[in-house]
């Protein structure tokens, strides 16, 4: 469908039929769509012209052919990352801030556009979409301010003739991973604090949803960052094994951050041992979602639906089990219900859409398996439990009461819209379930009570807790997780220190 290389960005579009299938409101869309790769400043195709196809998981159409890259172009993105890590490196850090924030006004300028595309690769509804792009360039943004605040150390010295000082400096290339759930937030939350440190990067985006990723390096190139700053490989799930592999074992990458499953991401570690790189790692969740006989019940309702039912429960803070005490449990339950049955699930572009489809069918599957699961151990379906007329990758918002731990719900992530509602009777009780688990990434609970929200909020075992609150991301916090759900922290005034080394340095012989 797409033409091979060319040095023109008009010969990447998509034809105006395909297009109409991306965009309905917005021809200039169209100029986004790419299909190849973006190494070296350059859109460039698969050495053997190998394509993927990308699916709009709404209507199953095709939206674009994409480069298929495999090691060999990875290799070489990397050569391009490592000349150009060079110069980077050496341009102050307000020059760097200042290309960074041409760079996030052109993609704020350009919402509409990214978002519409987001859509059509992901599912997600527009409204959605156009969140998450402002989202996504805040921490370029944020990281463009940060650039300019790295600051080193002057230390005390313990010497008479000696000054000592910590460096920050930029670790070098860095491989970054992605997932599908946000194409362009998880992109520009790395990529925003690593080329503000110094660092290049090579991204391999996730093969449902690489033109998110394609169409933020179209406007990275308007703002003028330099050839070989930022490189996008893509590739389709048959190439992605070797792809992974390349970054985490060259030793000219010097970091690998990841955002994606638990079980992905040991594998990328044990990889990334023999070079002994630095890790960032944003894995799963299984959030634990509380409501106390204190809480304001409407409030919790609020809270569960935004939590659980963001991007159709595909997020890895998403609730994932919801427990709520005794006395307000059958009012939950009722609320719960009441309001998911207003949620209109459809086409993300279309008007009135609440909620879209899951990424794929076999996203679906996961959770249709969890439900069926859940109803043979004697969960009671208050709403939803069936996968939807719509096409393959729809399912209907479920809420499941009278759930228990053996429930596979209650072990595994669902990613996807299912609320099942444990009941317990105490505080302990509920922590200890909360608890039982390797993951440790988000948890919710809602509570008057104020001893019990010190109690909770310090005995939860998670990287981040959501009180009377369940709406938790932004560009100035601390985002990470604890346990199994990875190391490291992104975006807030940590996030660019997983992108820099301190060296120290030692001046003698002074007198
Ligand atoms: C995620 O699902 O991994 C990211 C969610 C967020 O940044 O809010």
């Amino acid at each position: 469908m797409i033409g091979k290389m060319s040095h023109k960005l008009f010969n990447n579009i998509l034809t105006i039929r395909s297009m109409t299938s991306i965009c309905k409101s917005s021809r200039s869309a169209m100029t986004l769509a790419l299909s190849n790769a973006y190494i070296n400043g350059k859109w460039v195709p698969a050495e053997d012209g190998s394509t993927f196809p990308v699916k709009n998981p709404a209507n199953g159409k095709l939206i674009s052919e994409v480069a298929d890259m495999t090691a060999n172009e990875t290799e070489a993105a990397v050569n391009h990352a490592a000349k150009a890590f060079k110069q980077w490196k050496d341009y102050t850090a307000f020059d760097r801030s200042k290309l960074l924030k041409k760079w996030y006004t052109i993609m704020t300028n350009n919402q509409e556009e990214l978002a519409q595309i987001l859509t059509a690769e992901n599912g997600k509804t527009i409204t959605e979409a156009r969140g998450e792009i402002m989202y996504g360039t805040s921490f370029v943004e944020w990281f463009a301010e940060e650039a300019k605040r790295v600051y080193g150390d002057v230390l005390p010295s313990g010497f008479k003739s000696k000054r000592q000082l910590h460096l920050k400096q930029p670790v070098g290339v860095c491989g970054i991973i992605t997932p599908w759930n946000f194409p362009n937030a998880m992109i520009l939350r790395k990529v925003g604090a690593a080329l503000a440190a110094g660092c290049t990067v090579v991204v391999k985006p996730a093969e449902d949803t690489p033109l998110s990723a394609l169409a933020t390096c179209h406007y990275a190139e308007q703002a003028g960052i330099p050839a070989g700053v930022l490189n996008v490989v893509t590739c389709s799930h048959k190439h992605a094994a070797e792809v992974g592999k390349v970054l985490c074992g060259n030793p000219k990458v010097s970091k690998i951050s990841f955002t994606g499953s638990t079980e992905t991401g040991k594998i990328l570690m044990k990889q990334s041992v023999d070079t002994m790189k630095r890790v960032s790692m944003e894995l799963g969740g299984n959030a634990a979602f509380i409501v106390f006989n204190s809480a304001d019940v409407n409030a919790a309702v609020a809270g569960a639906v935004s939590s659980k039912f963001r991007g159709s429960g595909q997020t890895c803070i998403s609730a994932n089990r919801l427990l709520v005490q005794d006395q307000v449990y059958d009012e939950f339950c009722e609320k719960l219900t009441k309001a998911v049955e207003k949620f209109v699930v459809g086409d993300g572009l279309e008007d009135g859409t609440t909620h879209g489809p899951l990424i794929n069918e076999k996203a679906v599957d996961k959770v249709d398996k969890h439900v069926k699961d859940a109803v043979e151990k004697g969960g009671k379906v208050l709403i939803g439990g069936e996968r939807l007329a719509k096409g393959p990758a729809f399912y209907s918002p479920t809420v499941i009461r009278d759930i228990n731990q053996e429930m596979a719900v209650c072990r595994e992530e669902t990613f996807g819209p299912l609320a099942p509602v444990i009941k317990f009777k105490e505080e302990k009780e509920a922590l200890l379930i909360a608890n039982s688990t390797r993951m440790g990434l988000a948890g919710y609970f809602y509570s008057q009570d104020i001893q019990q929200i010190w109690r909770v909020a310090e005995d939860l075992e998670v990287g981040m807790v959501g009180i009377n609150e369940s709406v938790l991301s932004a560009m100035n916090i601390a985002f990470g997780g604890i346990k199994e759900s990875g190391l490291g922290r992104e975006g807030s005034k940590y996030g660019i220190d997983e992108y820099l080394n301190i060296k120290y340095a030692c001046f003698g012989g002074l007198h």
